[in-house]
């Protein structure tokens, strides 16, 4: 299984502050944004991970993540030109993908808790599609999934006015080897873009696409306003705060999904400076 993370856009309902810079590197709380995702991918031993982004911020990522070998895995990065939509990771992606299944995650999507790690992990022998549902109070801001007792799905909708049920559709997906093909027979939208949610009706209609909710002790927080931007900040801050762990950290993540050694976290702790984030990862080298 392969990854992407999917770190396009104008951020435009963040300017001021993303005129400049890329939203995916703006801080939630002590790290950048785009190392939440990327966590998300490692902890699930997804290590071989494509980032993509605008010509502009490539080289900022790159300054950031380099190749990845510190974590024990191997990045690559891609351009997209225009924010012509979330499906068009698989064509961007088409070589980088090869003949793999491929897990795809947004960069501004920030998951923890439950037993995600453990879920995604199984989801490394896909055979069709795999899909997540999140309780939300605003469903029409997002793709929506309505689906029965048994998790079977019964409709999908992208920001529909009048939703079916109040389940988003989270930005992490799981495919197998044909979803390089349904992108490239996708059509644009009315707003113009190639549609994950066409993606996961083609899918749907092939009957291979399948459904886990996300259990309700979970956390989805989108970052994609000033006012959820601050929420993911304060949420990070309390969790890591009282219980002294690290949310969202790519070398715990690398070291738990064992794409590193001990030997190499307390090198890498070893170089940290003093900061809370360096100390948290020096005192789990250490224990
Ligand atoms: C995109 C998808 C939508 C999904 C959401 C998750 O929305 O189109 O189906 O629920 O990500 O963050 P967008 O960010 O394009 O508004």
């Amino acid at each position: 299984m392969k990854g992407i993370v999917l770190a396009g856009g104008n951020g435009t309902r963040l300017h001021p502050l993303t005129l400049s810079v890329s939203k995916q590197l703006m801080p939630i709380y002590d790290k950048p944004m785009i190392y939440y995702p990327l966590s998300t991918l490692i902890a699930a031993g997804i290590h071989e991970i494509l980032i993509i982004s605008t010509l502009e911020d490539l080289p900022l990522f790159e300054r950031l993540l380099g190749d990845g070998s510190q974590w024990g895995c191997a990045f690559s990065y891609a351009e997209q030109a225009e924010p012509k939509g979330l499906a068009e990771a698989f064509i961007i992606g088409e070589s980088f993908i090869g003949e793999s299944s491929v897990a795809l995650i947004l960069g501004d999507n920030l998951f923890h808790g439950g037993k995600l790690s453990e879920q995604l992990a199984a989801l490394d022998k896909i055979d069709g599609g795999h899909i997540f549902a999140y309780q939300v109070k605003d469903p029409e801001r997002y793709g929506v999934v309505a689906f029965d007792t048994r998790n079977r799905i019964i409709s999908l909708e992208e920001k529909p006015e009048q939703p079916k049920s109040s389940f988003a559709v989270p930005g992490i997906y799981f495919y197998d080897n044909t979803v390089v093909q349904k992108a490239k027979n996708l059509r644009p939208s009315k707003r113009g873009e190639l549609e994950i949610t066409d993606i996961n009706k083609s899918y749907l209609a092939e009957q291979m696409l399948r459904l886990t909710p996300l259990e309700v002790g979970s956390a989805w927080l989108d970052t994609g306003t000033i006012e959820s931007l601050m929420e993911a900040s304060q949420y990070v801050q309390a969790l890591q705060s009282r219980q002294g762990v690290l949310v969202g950290s790519p070398e715990v993540a690398a070291y738990t999904s064992k794409a590193i050694s001990l030997e190499q976290l307390i090198e890498i702790a070893n170089k940290m400076t003093y900061t809370p984030y360096g100390e948290a990862i020096k005192s789990l080298a250490m224990r």
